[in-house]
């Protein structure tokens, strides 16, 4: 399968992993058949981009380091908080809790598991699928970090609350499509504040979540928001939030922007490091991730052309490759799969863009 923006999706393609709204219920289920009238939805109600089904690369099981179900409830508790604040309602603070526990479970059962860019949204709404991204990139980054249960439960805690304090800013603010005046940009960088006001009222919450949300726009240099703090003034649970917050949000199609590429994302979060970011938490999140992706169609030194089917922790650059071309570009009648890591004299030189992948086909 592969990943497939809304706007270039065709009828008749097959939908190869289920699209859920925010509150858990399933849109269109995997195996369905696009249709005109369906791709149109997708894009009014917000779906960015869809796996679909490639028959040439065939279905590959794509690993995640949380399970499909982990991520809907962690959404729906993400709605249920919001909905619950907007009607003045206290939050459920042990719901929250179970919740990130569960996750932290998963994610240390699952430790071989890389991050695989299958954190795809499919989910109608941005601002709750990103709080549960984040949440799994920081606890991701503080196991490596050789983080304890505890912390890294106050972390997880605070890294899918970190934005919470947007709910006391108008909507209109934060949907608004052109640019913001400067009152309205103040106005949104005042959520850190809020969110903190909001979660150090709450006894069975660790001031330090709090502090999450009080600094994750905070920058390694002193240069961010709203104290200006620099360096290792800035807690080390803020300082791993504002790098998954910023590594997620590259990789999300935004409404004035789709998203950038793994490789452009990496670029990006290496340049900020030392500047925006602590360098030990851009390096700890970037080990977690694989360079080659489960599902990157990549071509070798011998000039085949084929298909991560699986990634080796220890060699990030050496995956399993399964050929599906030869270097004429011939479709091989028997394809065969490849250890990179068995093999010293193979390697991989390039990964080929979707325009080019469907020229083969062609
Ligand atoms: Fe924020």
């Amino acid at each position: 399968m592969k990943r497939m923006p809304v706007k270039d999706l065709q009828p008749g393609m097959v939908v190869a992993r289920a699209i859920f709204t925010s509150d858990g219920r399933i849109l269109l289920h995997s195996g369905i058949v696009l249709t005109a009238g369906y791709i149109g939805r997708l894009g009014q109600i917000g779906v960015n981009s869809v796996y679909i089904r490639d028959e040439i690369f065939g279905d590959l099981d794509i690993p995640d380091v949380v399970s499909e179900e982990t991520r809907i409830e962690t959404t729906k508790v993400m709605r249920d908080s919001f909905d619950r604040l907007e009607k003045k309602h206290s939050l459920n603070i042990q719901i929250v809790k179970q919740t990130v526990d569960g996750i932290i479970d998963e994610l240390l059962m699952n430790r071989n598991i890389m991050l695989n860019l299958s954190d795809i949204r499919t989910f109608d709404d941005y601002t709750f699928a990103h709080s549960v991204n984040v949440c799994i990139l920081s606890l991701m980054t503080g196991i490596t970090m050789g983080y304890n249960h505890l912390q890294l439960n106050e972390l997880g805690v605070g890294a899918l609350l970190h934005d919470i304090g947007k709910i006391r800013i108008s909507l209109d603010i934060l949907n608004k499509p052109g640019d913001l005046t400067r009152e309205e940009f103040m106005e949104i960088k005042r959520h850190p504040e809020y969110g903190f006001e909001i979660l150090r009222d709450y006894n069975d919450v660790s001031l330090l979540s709090s502090h999450i949300a009080f600094q994750h726009h905070e920058r390694w240099d002193g240069q961010g928001y709203p104290r200006s703090l620099t360096g290792e003034a800035i807690h080390p649970y803020a300082r791993i939030v504002a790098v998954a917050d910023i590594y997620d949000a590259l990789l999300a199609d935004r409404p004035y922007r789709p998203s950038y590429s793994l490789n452009q994302a990496l670029t990006i979060l290496k340049r900020m490091s030392g500047i925006y970011l602590d360098p030990v938490c851009v390096t700890a999140l970037i080990s977690n991730v694989a360079i080659y992706p489960i599902g990157t169609v990549v071509e070798l030194s011998t000039g085949d052309i084929g298909i991560v089917v699986d990634v080796n922790r220890e060699y990030p650059a050496r995956p399993i490759v399964r050929i599906v071309f030869n270097a004429r570009k011939k479709r091989l009648a028997h394809v065969h799969e490849v250890d990179l890591s068995k093999l010293s004299t193979i390697l991989i030189t390039r990964s080929l863009g979707q325009a080019e992948i469907e020229s083969l086909k062609g």
